[in-house]
Protein backbone atom coordinates (compact mmCIF):
# COMPACT_ATOMS: atom_id res chain seq x y z
CA UNK A 1 0.00 0.00 0.00
CA UNK A 2 0.88 3.87 -0.68
CA UNK A 3 2.03 5.36 3.04
CA UNK A 4 -0.46 7.36 4.55
CA UNK A 5 1.36 10.88 3.45
CA UNK A 6 1.75 10.15 -0.36
CA UNK A 7 -1.69 8.76 -0.29
CA UNK A 8 -3.32 11.93 1.24
CA UNK A 9 -1.52 13.95 -0.92
CA UNK A 10 -3.16 11.99 -3.69
CA UNK A 11 -6.28 12.13 -2.82
CA UNK A 12 -8.13 14.41 -4.66
CA UNK A 13 -10.66 15.58 -2.69
CA UNK A 14 -11.67 19.01 -3.48
CA UNK A 15 -12.47 17.71 -6.81
CA UNK A 16 -14.82 15.11 -6.78
CA UNK A 17 -18.28 16.62 -6.57
CA UNK A 18 -19.89 15.97 -3.21
CA UNK A 19 -22.48 13.88 -4.00
CA UNK A 20 -20.28 11.23 -5.29
CA UNK A 21 -18.00 11.36 -2.90
CA UNK A 22 -19.34 8.65 -0.52
CA UNK A 23 -19.36 6.26 -3.45
CA UNK A 24 -16.33 6.72 -5.05
CA UNK A 25 -14.17 6.69 -1.75
CA UNK A 26 -12.69 3.43 -0.77
CA UNK A 27 -11.20 3.16 2.31
CA UNK A 28 -8.97 0.73 4.52
CA UNK A 29 -8.18 1.37 8.00
CA UNK A 30 -5.53 -0.72 9.35
CA UNK A 31 -3.44 -1.48 11.99
CA UNK A 32 -5.69 -0.23 14.63
CA UNK A 33 -7.47 -1.61 17.67
CA UNK A 34 -11.11 -2.66 16.83
CA UNK A 35 -13.41 -2.00 20.29
CA UNK A 36 -16.80 -3.42 19.82
CA UNK A 37 -19.23 -3.71 22.86
CA UNK A 38 -18.92 -6.83 23.21
CA UNK A 39 -14.66 -7.49 21.99
CA UNK A 40 -11.58 -5.91 21.43
CA UNK A 41 -9.91 -6.87 18.19
CA UNK A 42 -6.67 -6.11 15.74
CA UNK A 43 -8.36 -5.71 12.42
CA UNK A 44 -7.96 -3.83 9.32
CA UNK A 45 -11.17 -2.41 8.45
CA UNK A 46 -12.22 -2.20 4.33
CA UNK A 47 -15.07 0.55 3.67
CA UNK A 48 -17.24 0.45 0.25
CA UNK A 49 -20.39 2.53 -0.78
CA UNK A 50 -20.49 3.72 2.72
CA UNK A 51 -20.79 0.34 4.45
CA UNK A 52 -18.21 -1.80 6.28
CA UNK A 53 -17.09 -4.43 3.43
CA UNK A 54 -14.27 -6.63 4.84
CA UNK A 55 -12.64 -6.88 7.95
CA UNK A 56 -9.66 -9.25 8.85
CA UNK A 57 -6.26 -9.03 8.32
CA UNK A 58 -4.20 -9.56 5.26
CA UNK A 59 -7.51 -8.52 2.84
CA UNK A 60 -7.32 -8.05 -0.76
CA UNK A 61 -8.51 -4.98 -2.07
CA UNK A 62 -8.91 -2.68 -5.01
CA UNK A 63 -5.96 -0.29 -6.05
CA UNK A 64 -6.06 3.35 -5.37
CA UNK A 65 -8.25 2.55 -2.06
CA UNK A 66 -6.91 5.56 0.87
CA UNK A 67 -5.62 4.37 3.30
CA UNK A 68 -5.50 5.31 6.80
CA UNK A 69 -3.12 4.05 9.90
CA UNK A 70 -4.68 3.87 12.98
CA UNK A 71 -1.61 1.97 14.85
CA UNK A 72 -1.93 3.08 18.51
CA UNK A 73 -5.24 3.87 17.77
CA UNK A 74 -8.60 3.09 19.15
CA UNK A 75 -11.30 2.34 16.48
CA UNK A 76 -14.39 3.11 17.64
CA UNK A 77 -18.43 2.79 16.23
CA UNK A 78 -19.34 6.20 16.08
CA UNK A 79 -21.11 7.96 18.98
CA UNK A 80 -24.90 7.85 18.74
CA UNK A 81 -26.28 11.24 20.86
CA UNK A 82 -30.11 9.90 21.86
CA UNK A 83 -30.92 13.07 23.16
CA UNK A 84 -30.68 16.50 21.53
CA UNK A 85 -32.28 19.50 20.92
CA UNK A 86 -31.41 21.38 17.41
CA UNK A 87 -33.30 24.30 16.24
CA UNK A 88 -35.60 24.23 19.10
CA UNK A 89 -37.64 26.80 19.82
CA UNK A 90 -38.40 27.13 23.65
CA UNK A 91 -39.41 28.96 26.58
CA UNK A 92 -39.95 31.96 24.32
CA UNK A 93 -36.89 31.53 22.32
CA UNK A 94 -34.69 29.56 20.02
CA UNK A 95 -31.82 27.47 20.13
CA UNK A 96 -28.39 29.19 18.52
CA UNK A 97 -27.35 25.64 17.48
CA UNK A 98 -29.58 24.27 14.24
CA UNK A 99 -29.22 20.51 12.45
CA UNK A 100 -25.97 22.12 10.83
CA UNK A 101 -23.76 23.65 13.45
CA UNK A 102 -25.14 21.23 15.62
CA UNK A 103 -23.87 18.16 13.58
CA UNK A 104 -21.13 19.43 12.51
CA UNK A 105 -19.83 19.93 16.10
CA UNK A 106 -21.41 16.33 17.33
CA UNK A 107 -18.73 15.12 14.38
CA UNK A 108 -15.52 16.96 15.53
CA UNK A 109 -16.12 15.34 18.62
CA UNK A 110 -16.80 11.44 17.11
CA UNK A 111 -20.31 11.82 16.80
CA UNK A 112 -21.70 10.41 13.90
CA UNK A 113 -25.56 10.05 14.32
CA UNK A 114 -27.98 11.87 16.61
CA UNK A 115 -31.96 11.12 17.69
CA UNK A 116 -33.15 14.76 17.99
CA UNK A 117 -37.07 15.94 19.39
CA UNK A 118 -39.90 16.59 17.89
CA UNK A 119 -41.57 19.11 20.07
CA UNK A 120 -44.65 19.77 18.54
CA UNK A 121 -46.42 22.91 20.42
CA UNK A 122 -48.97 23.04 22.79
CA UNK A 123 -51.97 22.05 20.90
CA UNK A 124 -50.39 21.44 17.87
CA UNK A 125 -50.40 17.97 15.45
CA UNK A 126 -47.79 15.33 15.62
CA UNK A 127 -47.56 15.20 12.21
CA UNK A 128 -47.40 18.52 11.61
CA UNK A 129 -44.45 18.89 13.87
CA UNK A 130 -42.97 15.94 12.93
CA UNK A 131 -42.95 17.70 9.02
CA UNK A 132 -41.74 20.88 10.75
CA UNK A 133 -38.75 18.96 12.06
CA UNK A 134 -37.97 16.99 8.75
CA UNK A 135 -37.66 20.45 6.85
CA UNK A 136 -35.51 21.94 9.76
CA UNK A 137 -33.06 18.74 9.35
CA UNK A 138 -33.15 17.49 5.96
CA UNK A 139 -30.95 18.65 3.68
CA UNK A 140 -28.56 20.41 7.06
CA UNK A 141 -27.75 18.02 9.00
CA UNK A 142 -23.94 16.31 8.23
CA UNK A 143 -24.15 13.25 9.92
CA UNK A 144 -27.31 10.65 10.03
CA UNK A 145 -30.35 11.67 12.51
CA UNK A 146 -33.26 10.00 13.46
CA UNK A 147 -36.32 11.92 15.44
CA UNK A 148 -38.19 10.67 19.03
CA UNK A 149 -41.74 12.98 18.72
CA UNK A 150 -42.95 15.19 22.13
CA UNK A 151 -46.51 14.81 24.05
CA UNK A 152 -47.13 18.55 24.90
CA UNK A 153 -50.73 17.41 25.56
CA UNK A 154 -52.88 13.91 25.35
CA UNK A 155 -56.08 13.50 22.56
CA UNK A 156 -57.32 10.85 21.03
CA UNK A 157 -55.92 12.28 17.91
CA UNK A 158 -52.45 12.36 19.37
CA UNK A 159 -53.29 8.53 20.11
CA UNK A 160 -53.63 8.19 15.99
CA UNK A 161 -51.04 10.47 14.90
CA UNK A 162 -48.89 8.02 17.23
CA UNK A 163 -49.85 4.99 15.51
CA UNK A 164 -49.30 6.98 11.86
CA UNK A 165 -46.03 8.60 13.37
CA UNK A 166 -44.67 4.73 13.79
CA UNK A 167 -46.63 3.19 10.98
CA UNK A 168 -45.42 5.69 8.14
CA UNK A 169 -42.75 7.64 9.45
CA UNK A 170 -39.65 5.61 11.02
CA UNK A 171 -40.89 7.25 14.50
CA UNK A 172 -40.66 4.29 17.66
CA UNK A 173 -40.23 6.29 20.65
CA UNK A 174 -42.55 9.44 22.46
CA UNK A 175 -41.21 11.67 25.45
CA UNK A 176 -43.89 12.53 28.25
CA UNK A 177 -43.00 15.46 30.13
CA UNK A 178 -44.20 14.95 34.30
CA UNK A 179 -42.96 18.55 34.79
CA UNK A 180 -43.24 22.03 32.94
CA UNK A 181 -47.02 23.27 31.53
CA UNK A 182 -47.19 21.27 29.05
CA UNK A 183 -47.20 17.83 31.48
CA UNK A 184 -49.19 15.22 31.43
CA UNK A 185 -51.19 13.97 34.31
CA UNK A 186 -51.07 10.50 35.58
CA UNK A 187 -54.41 9.23 34.04
CA UNK A 188 -53.10 10.68 30.46
CA UNK A 189 -49.76 8.86 31.34
CA UNK A 190 -51.04 5.63 31.52
CA UNK A 191 -53.18 6.22 28.40
CA UNK A 192 -49.95 7.50 26.56
CA UNK A 193 -48.02 4.13 27.68
CA UNK A 194 -50.52 2.45 27.32
CA UNK A 195 -50.52 3.47 23.23
CA UNK A 196 -46.97 3.08 23.54
CA UNK A 197 -46.85 -0.75 24.55
CA UNK A 198 -49.56 -1.32 21.59
CA UNK A 199 -47.41 0.38 19.08
CA UNK A 200 -44.06 -1.60 20.72
CA UNK A 201 -42.85 1.67 20.37
CA UNK A 202 -40.52 3.19 23.38
CA UNK A 203 -42.17 5.43 25.92
CA UNK A 204 -39.52 8.16 27.58
CA UNK A 205 -40.20 10.14 29.91
CA UNK A 206 -38.90 13.39 31.77
CA UNK A 207 -39.45 13.06 35.36
CA UNK A 208 -39.76 16.00 37.52
CA UNK A 209 -42.65 16.21 39.61
CA UNK A 210 -43.83 19.89 37.95
CA UNK A 211 -46.59 20.70 41.16
CA UNK A 212 -44.51 20.42 43.50
CA UNK A 213 -42.04 22.28 41.21
CA UNK A 214 -44.21 24.94 40.76
CA UNK A 215 -44.91 25.59 44.34
CA UNK A 216 -41.61 25.71 45.07
CA UNK A 217 -40.79 28.23 43.09
CA UNK A 218 -43.28 30.71 43.83
CA UNK A 219 -42.37 30.43 47.20
CA UNK A 220 -38.48 30.75 46.67
CA UNK A 221 -39.70 33.92 44.35
CA UNK A 222 -41.79 35.39 47.45
CA UNK A 223 -38.69 35.07 49.74
CA UNK A 224 -36.72 37.23 46.90
CA UNK A 225 -34.44 34.06 45.80
CA UNK A 226 -34.38 34.78 42.00
CA UNK A 227 -31.39 33.61 41.15
CA UNK A 228 -29.82 30.63 38.98
CA UNK A 229 -29.54 28.85 43.01
CA UNK A 230 -33.59 29.18 42.83
CA UNK A 231 -33.88 27.07 39.65
CA UNK A 232 -31.76 24.00 41.54
CA UNK A 233 -33.27 24.35 45.19
CA UNK A 234 -36.78 24.80 43.94
CA UNK A 235 -36.32 21.03 41.61
CA UNK A 236 -34.38 18.81 45.10
CA UNK A 237 -33.90 15.04 44.06
CA UNK A 238 -36.56 13.72 45.73
CA UNK A 239 -38.67 15.68 43.23
CA UNK A 240 -36.96 13.97 40.56
CA UNK A 241 -36.63 10.57 42.18
CA UNK A 242 -40.64 10.69 43.17
CA UNK A 243 -41.10 11.52 39.48
CA UNK A 244 -39.17 8.41 38.48
CA UNK A 245 -40.91 5.93 40.92
CA UNK A 246 -43.91 7.11 39.87
CA UNK A 247 -43.20 6.76 35.61
CA UNK A 248 -42.04 3.35 36.47
CA UNK A 249 -45.42 2.18 38.45
CA UNK A 250 -47.42 3.66 35.56
CA UNK A 251 -45.56 1.68 32.95
CA UNK A 252 -45.47 -1.77 34.93
CA UNK A 253 -49.47 -1.27 34.94
CA UNK A 254 -49.67 -1.25 31.33
CA UNK A 255 -46.38 -3.49 30.75
CA UNK A 256 -44.53 -0.63 28.59
CA UNK A 257 -40.86 0.00 28.26
CA UNK A 258 -39.86 3.15 29.94
CA UNK A 259 -36.98 5.30 28.82
CA UNK A 260 -35.95 7.42 31.62
CA UNK A 261 -34.39 10.75 29.82
CA UNK A 262 -31.55 12.69 31.43
CA UNK A 263 -31.27 10.86 34.97
CA UNK A 264 -29.63 13.35 36.96
CA UNK A 265 -29.05 12.40 40.50
CA UNK A 266 -28.19 9.58 43.01
CA UNK A 267 -31.80 9.00 44.13
CA UNK A 268 -33.37 9.24 40.86
CA UNK A 269 -30.85 6.31 39.94
CA UNK A 270 -32.19 4.09 42.62
CA UNK A 271 -35.92 4.70 42.02
CA UNK A 272 -35.24 3.60 38.66
CA UNK A 273 -33.12 0.52 39.70
CA UNK A 274 -35.74 -0.76 42.35
CA UNK A 275 -38.20 -1.33 39.33
CA UNK A 276 -35.89 -2.72 37.36
CA UNK A 277 -36.40 -6.35 38.40
CA UNK A 278 -40.11 -6.19 37.50
CA UNK A 279 -39.99 -4.02 34.32
CA UNK A 280 -38.25 -3.07 31.38
CA UNK A 281 -36.28 0.45 32.02
CA UNK A 282 -33.49 2.01 30.54
CA UNK A 283 -31.99 5.27 32.49
CA UNK A 284 -29.92 7.66 30.36
CA UNK A 285 -27.78 10.20 32.20
CA UNK A 286 -26.12 13.60 30.49
CA UNK A 287 -22.04 14.31 29.87
CA UNK A 288 -23.24 17.48 31.71
CA UNK A 289 -23.90 15.61 35.15
CA UNK A 290 -21.00 13.30 34.95
CA UNK A 291 -18.97 16.52 33.46
CA UNK A 292 -20.24 19.14 35.82
CA UNK A 293 -22.04 19.76 38.74
CA UNK A 294 -24.73 22.28 41.16
CA UNK A 295 -22.29 23.99 42.29
CA UNK A 296 -21.89 26.43 39.50
CA UNK A 297 -25.22 27.87 40.54
CA UNK A 298 -23.60 29.74 42.84
CA UNK A 299 -21.34 31.45 40.91
CA UNK A 300 -21.89 34.96 41.19
CA UNK A 301 -21.52 35.79 37.07
CA UNK A 302 -24.91 35.17 36.02
CA UNK A 303 -23.97 33.89 32.68
CA UNK A 304 -21.75 31.00 34.60
CA UNK A 305 -24.59 30.35 36.60
CA UNK A 306 -27.37 30.38 34.08
CA UNK A 307 -25.19 28.70 31.73
CA UNK A 308 -25.29 25.81 33.68
CA UNK A 309 -29.46 25.92 33.79
CA UNK A 310 -31.25 22.74 32.78
CA UNK A 311 -34.00 20.51 34.19
CA UNK A 312 -33.86 18.26 36.36
CA UNK A 313 -30.62 20.55 37.08
CA UNK A 314 -27.33 19.32 38.20
CA UNK A 315 -27.04 18.21 41.92
CA UNK A 316 -25.17 19.93 44.53
CA UNK A 317 -24.12 16.99 46.04
CA UNK A 318 -20.72 16.67 45.22
CA UNK A 319 -20.41 12.52 44.85
CA UNK A 320 -23.22 12.65 41.74
CA UNK A 321 -20.84 12.99 39.02
CA UNK A 322 -18.82 9.57 40.13
CA UNK A 323 -21.91 7.94 41.31
CA UNK A 324 -23.47 8.74 37.84
CA UNK A 325 -20.02 7.05 35.93
CA UNK A 326 -20.09 3.96 38.57
CA UNK A 327 -24.31 3.31 37.65
CA UNK A 328 -23.26 3.61 33.63
CA UNK A 329 -20.02 1.29 34.66
CA UNK A 330 -22.28 -1.78 36.34
CA UNK A 331 -25.52 -1.65 34.03
CA UNK A 332 -27.83 0.41 36.31
CA UNK A 333 -28.04 2.93 33.90
CA UNK A 334 -27.45 1.79 30.60
CA UNK A 335 -26.61 4.85 28.00
CA UNK A 336 -25.31 8.75 27.72
CA UNK A 337 -26.77 11.82 25.74
CA UNK A 338 -25.94 15.09 25.91
CA UNK A 339 -29.21 16.39 25.86
CA UNK A 340 -27.77 19.46 23.74
CA UNK A 341 -30.20 22.68 24.00
CA UNK A 342 -27.65 25.96 24.35
CA UNK A 343 -28.93 29.66 24.64
CA UNK A 344 -26.50 32.54 24.44
CA UNK A 345 -26.07 34.81 27.19
CA UNK A 346 -28.80 37.14 25.81
CA UNK A 347 -31.11 33.99 25.56
CA UNK A 348 -30.26 32.84 29.56
CA UNK A 349 -30.44 36.81 30.65
CA UNK A 350 -34.44 36.78 30.02
CA UNK A 351 -34.28 35.47 33.23
CA UNK A 352 -32.22 37.92 35.21
CA UNK A 353 -34.56 38.42 37.35
CA UNK A 354 -36.93 35.11 37.49
CA UNK A 355 -35.24 31.77 37.67
CA UNK A 356 -38.03 30.17 36.04
CA UNK A 357 -37.75 32.21 32.93
CA UNK A 358 -34.01 31.03 32.22
CA UNK A 359 -34.08 28.91 29.34
CA UNK A 360 -33.49 25.43 29.77
CA UNK A 361 -30.45 23.61 28.34
CA UNK A 362 -26.89 23.22 28.03
CA UNK A 363 -24.25 21.89 25.48
CA UNK A 364 -22.66 18.52 25.14
CA UNK A 365 -22.83 17.01 21.38
CA UNK A 366 -19.40 17.98 20.52
CA UNK A 367 -18.02 17.05 24.12
CA UNK A 368 -20.18 14.13 25.33
CA UNK A 369 -17.53 11.35 24.21
CA UNK A 370 -14.49 13.01 25.48
CA UNK A 371 -16.14 14.05 29.29
CA UNK A 372 -16.88 10.21 29.19
CA UNK A 373 -13.37 8.81 27.93
CA UNK A 374 -11.89 11.05 30.34
CA UNK A 375 -14.32 10.41 33.47
CA UNK A 376 -14.80 6.93 33.27
CA UNK A 377 -11.89 5.08 30.82
CA UNK A 378 -9.14 7.28 32.31
CA UNK A 379 -9.89 6.90 35.39
CA UNK A 380 -10.52 3.52 35.12
CA UNK A 381 -13.98 3.27 36.02
CA UNK A 382 -14.92 1.89 32.46
CA UNK A 383 -13.22 -0.23 29.64
CA UNK A 384 -13.07 0.36 26.08
CA UNK A 385 -16.21 -1.75 25.29
CA UNK A 386 -18.27 -0.16 28.18
CA UNK A 387 -17.17 3.00 26.54
CA UNK A 388 -18.68 1.86 22.95
CA UNK A 389 -22.21 0.57 24.78
CA UNK A 390 -23.05 3.56 26.53
CA UNK A 391 -21.89 5.85 24.03
CA UNK A 392 -23.29 3.93 20.67
CA UNK A 393 -24.20 0.22 21.03
CA UNK A 394 -27.22 0.49 23.92
CA UNK A 395 -28.59 3.72 21.79
CA UNK A 396 -28.53 1.53 18.63
CA UNK A 397 -30.27 -1.50 20.07
CA UNK A 398 -32.72 0.36 22.36
CA UNK A 399 -33.81 2.45 19.10
CA UNK A 400 -33.96 -0.58 17.26
CA UNK A 401 -30.84 0.76 14.25
CA UNK A 402 -28.75 -2.27 15.43
CA UNK A 403 -26.60 -3.73 13.83
CA UNK A 404 -26.70 -1.48 11.32
CA UNK A 405 -25.52 1.39 13.64
CA UNK A 406 -23.61 1.06 17.12
CA UNK A 407 -20.75 -1.80 16.05
CA UNK A 408 -18.43 -1.67 13.49
CA UNK A 409 -19.12 -5.26 11.38
CA UNK A 410 -19.43 -6.22 8.10
CA UNK A 411 -22.56 -4.52 6.39
CA UNK A 412 -22.57 -1.82 9.51
CA UNK A 413 -22.81 1.79 8.28
CA UNK A 414 -19.25 2.69 7.84
CA UNK A 415 -19.96 5.19 10.96
CA UNK A 416 -16.37 4.85 12.88
CA UNK A 417 -14.24 7.30 14.80
CA UNK A 418 -10.34 7.10 14.72
CA UNK A 419 -9.63 7.41 18.60
CA UNK A 420 -6.17 8.38 20.09
CA UNK A 421 -6.02 8.12 23.71
CA UNK A 422 -2.99 9.48 24.61
CA UNK A 423 -3.85 12.85 23.30
CA UNK A 424 -5.17 15.63 24.97
CA UNK A 425 -7.18 18.44 24.28
CA UNK A 426 -8.86 21.15 26.75
CA UNK A 427 -12.50 22.21 25.52
CA UNK A 428 -13.06 25.90 25.43
CA UNK A 429 -15.76 28.30 24.24
CA UNK A 430 -12.99 29.99 22.08
CA UNK A 431 -12.37 27.09 20.36
CA UNK A 432 -15.85 24.36 20.19
CA UNK A 433 -17.45 23.83 16.62
CA UNK A 434 -21.11 24.55 18.39
CA UNK A 435 -22.82 28.07 18.15
CA UNK A 436 -23.20 28.97 21.38
CA UNK A 437 -21.18 31.69 23.15
CA UNK A 438 -20.38 29.20 26.38
CA UNK A 439 -19.34 26.24 27.70
CA UNK A 440 -19.88 24.33 31.07
CA UNK A 441 -16.86 21.82 30.50
CA UNK A 442 -14.49 25.28 29.81
CA UNK A 443 -10.97 24.25 31.07
CA UNK A 444 -11.39 20.45 31.53
CA UNK A 445 -8.73 19.11 29.84
CA UNK A 446 -9.90 15.31 28.58
CA UNK A 447 -7.72 12.23 27.06
CA UNK A 448 -9.57 10.75 24.64
CA UNK A 449 -9.32 13.10 20.92
CA UNK A 450 -11.09 11.97 17.87
CA UNK A 451 -8.69 12.37 15.18
CA UNK A 452 -10.51 10.55 11.74
CA UNK A 453 -14.32 10.41 11.85
CA UNK A 454 -15.79 8.73 9.30
CA UNK A 455 -19.43 9.48 8.37
CA UNK A 456 -21.34 6.68 6.19
CA UNK A 457 -17.89 6.25 4.36
CA UNK A 458 -16.89 9.92 4.41
CA UNK A 459 -13.88 10.88 6.21
CA UNK A 460 -15.23 14.23 7.81
CA UNK A 461 -12.99 14.76 10.29
CA UNK A 462 -10.02 14.08 8.60
CA UNK A 463 -6.45 14.37 10.77
CA UNK A 464 -8.14 17.21 12.97
CA UNK A 465 -9.36 18.95 9.45
CA UNK A 466 -13.40 19.42 10.09
CA UNK A 467 -14.63 18.42 6.42
CA UNK A 468 -18.34 18.30 6.66
CA UNK A 469 -20.88 18.22 3.85
CA UNK A 470 -24.17 20.19 4.80
CA UNK A 471 -26.87 17.83 4.44
CA UNK A 472 -24.91 14.59 3.61
CA UNK A 473 -26.63 12.97 6.97
CA UNK A 474 -30.24 11.49 6.52
CA UNK A 475 -33.41 10.50 8.54
CA UNK A 476 -33.54 7.17 9.59
CA UNK A 477 -36.10 4.77 10.32
CA UNK A 478 -36.79 3.59 14.01
CA UNK A 479 -38.42 0.28 12.76
CA UNK A 480 -40.98 -0.15 16.39
CA UNK A 481 -40.79 -3.60 18.40
CA UNK A 482 -36.96 -3.02 19.05
CA UNK A 483 -35.89 -6.78 19.53
CA UNK A 484 -33.42 -5.70 22.49
CA UNK A 485 -36.78 -3.79 24.24
CA UNK A 486 -39.38 -5.98 23.19
CA UNK A 487 -37.27 -9.76 22.29
CA UNK A 488 -34.35 -9.88 23.98
CA UNK A 489 -34.43 -13.90 22.80
CA UNK A 490 -34.01 -12.18 19.50
CA UNK A 491 -30.52 -10.51 20.25
CA UNK A 492 -28.37 -13.14 19.82
CA UNK A 493 -29.32 -13.67 15.40
CA UNK A 494 -28.37 -10.32 14.88
CA UNK A 495 -25.19 -10.23 16.64
CA UNK A 496 -22.45 -9.10 14.26
CA UNK A 497 -20.77 -11.98 12.11
CA UNK A 498 -17.14 -12.70 11.94
CA UNK A 499 -16.81 -13.52 8.61
CA UNK A 500 -13.88 -11.93 5.43
CA UNK A 501 -15.69 -13.19 2.70
CA UNK A 502 -18.16 -11.06 2.20
CA UNK A 503 -19.13 -12.15 -1.25
CA UNK A 504 -22.47 -14.01 0.45
CA UNK A 505 -24.48 -10.89 0.53
CA UNK A 506 -27.58 -13.27 1.39
CA UNK A 507 -26.16 -14.40 4.32
CA UNK A 508 -25.39 -11.01 5.49
CA UNK A 509 -28.53 -9.73 4.20
CA UNK A 510 -30.06 -12.60 6.56
CA UNK A 511 -27.91 -11.74 9.55
CA UNK A 512 -28.11 -8.20 9.55
CA UNK A 513 -31.85 -7.90 8.48
CA UNK A 514 -30.88 -5.02 6.13
CA UNK A 515 -30.73 -4.67 2.75
CA UNK A 516 -27.08 -3.76 1.21
CA UNK A 517 -26.57 -1.63 -1.50
O1 LIG B 1 -33.22 21.65 30.38
C1 LIG B 1 -33.44 20.88 29.48
N1 LIG B 1 -33.31 19.60 29.69
N2 LIG B 1 -33.80 21.36 28.26
C2 LIG B 1 -34.25 20.62 27.18
C3 LIG B 1 -35.64 20.15 27.33
C4 LIG B 1 -35.74 18.85 28.06
O2 LIG B 1 -36.49 18.75 29.03
O3 LIG B 1 -35.08 17.89 27.68
ZN1 LIG C 1 -36.57 16.72 29.43
ZN1 LIG D 1 -18.37 27.62 38.19
ZN1 LIG E 1 -33.91 17.23 26.48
Amino acid sequence: YLSVKKEKMSTPVKKVPIHLQSSQNRLLIKNGTVVNEEDVTEEDIYIEDGIIKQMGNNLIIPGGTRVIDARGKYILPGGIDPHTHLDFEFMGTRTVDNFYSGTKAAIAGGTTMIIDFVFPKKGESLLDAYYEYRQKADGKACCDYAFHVCLSHWSEQVKRDMEILTKEHGVNSFKMFMAYDFMLNDSELYSAFEQCQNLGAIAQVHAENGSIIAKNAQRLLARGITGPEGHEMSRPEEVEAEAVNRACVIAKQVNCPLYVVHVMSKSATEALYSHSGSTKVFGETLAAALGTDGSHYRHECFQHSAGHVLSPPLRPDPSTPLALMNYLAQDVLQLIGSDNCTFNKAQKEMGKNNFTKIPNGVNGLEDRMSVVWEKGVQTGIISPSRFVAITSTNAAKIFNLYPRKGCIAVGSDADIVIWNAGATRTISAQTHHQAVDFNIFEGMTCHGVAEYVIVSGRVCLDDGQLRVVEGYGHFVDTPVFAPFVYNPDEMDSLKPIKINDVNDFDLMEKTHKIKLV
